[in-house]
């Protein structure tokens, strides 16, 4: 195929080492243009480089609006998101647009799950006061009544959002002796609930009866601020909240407020908004607010599989093959 003819790809990052491979020996297939780095490409550069290109790999950091497939124009047959969330694509204007859209749902769930655990034992255990002490060298080594953490042994843990992370998580925590599981979801899913005798419930009573909360919903128009003022003010004071999922399901104001009147005991978030957070934001620096920085789904071997399956789906999308992994618009 002459160089003329090749579909032209877009890919807004450098990939993990094993996937960016794999795309650069596409090159006799592909003319591939892409902003070889670690950081977000500008919005520009973005809108300059899509133009008359036939597919685009994209992260959650890109907006994918009206304005970016009009820049494309119609030769945009797919746009392959290295996510499994994909709220920051404007799906309506894709569907009419007759762009596909892949995306990488599967792949990151252990990952993220295991985060999700990381947090919620971060948060039980103390484990920012503690590490503060450490680098600061002002700990006195063990004591026996300060530093002190809760366990989850016999408590109940609330999970929002049963889908696949939800699920996973939910199976990593039990071991830690939780005696009941209250679940929301949009319709209840017996078989995935049955292992855990997991309840479906409304969001009110799973925020009168949690202990443990764990945030594992996409957003949407739904979730958008669902974690408000309300919300918290339901919570138990000795709860603890973990979000890996996306930061503006939690309305940070309404949660800072929250922290400081002892609504909740702790809110551990790897996901804000925006990303990051401002260098001395009051939540990165309350002591009851850990804060880590959108790793959920950070490993070689998730985010190599999350880079070849959004390869895969962009090759798909541009020869008019079946994605492994598409939304339907
Ligand atoms: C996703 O895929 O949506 C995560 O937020 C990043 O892994």
């Amino acid at each position: 195929m002459s160089s003329d003819s090749k579909p032209i790809v877009l890919v807004t990052r450098q990939l993990p080492s094993q996937a960016q491979a794999r795309l650069e020996s596409l090159s006799d297939e592909l003319t591939i243009r892409q902003h070889k780095s670690t950081s977000p490409i500008s919005r520009q550069d973005l809108l300059d480089g899509i133009k008359g290109a036939d597919g685009l790999i994209c992260l959650l950091s890109e907006k994918i609006d009206s304005e970016l497939l009009e820049a494309a124009g119609p030769r945009l047959k797919v746009v392959s998101t290295v996510s499994v969330g994909y709220d920051h694509v404007d799906t309506a204007a894709l569907k009419a647009h007759g762009t596909r859209l892949g995306y990488t749902p599967d792949v990151l769930t252990d990952a993220t799950a295991d985060t999700t655990v990381l947090l919620a034992l971060m948060a039980s255990r103390l484990a920012k006061r503690s590490l503060e002490i450490v680098t600061s060298g002002t700990g006195g080594g063990f004591s026996l009544s300060t530093g002190l953490g809760t366990q989850f042994t016999k408590k109940t843990l609330g999970i929002v959002g049963f889908g696949r992370i939800g699920a996973a998580t939910t199976q990593r925590l039990m071991p830690f002796g939780f005696s009941r599981v209250l679940y929301t979801a949009s319709r209840a899913h017996p078989e995935r609930a049955q292992p855990f005798k997991a309840e479906h419930v409304s969001l009110p009573t799973l925020l009168a009866h949690s202990d443990l909360v764990c945030i594992c919903c996409p957003l949407n128009q739904q979730t958008e601020g669902m974690f408000d003022a309300k919300a918290f003010a339901a919570m138990k004071p000795s709860a603890i909240l973990v979000n890996t999922a996306r930061g503006a399901i939690v309305n940070q104001d309404d949660l800072l407020a929250a922290l400081d009147r002892g609504e909740l005991a702790h809110a551990a978030l790897d996901v804000t908004v925006p990303e990051p957070l401002p260098k001395g934001h009051p939540l990165v620096r309350h002591p009851n607010c850990t804060i880590l920085p959108h790793i959920g789904s950070a490993t070689e071997e998730t985010r190599n599989a999350m880079g070849n399956m959004a390869i895969t789906n962009m090759m798909a999308g541009v020869f008019a093959e079946q994605m492994t992994a598409e939304v339907e618009l």
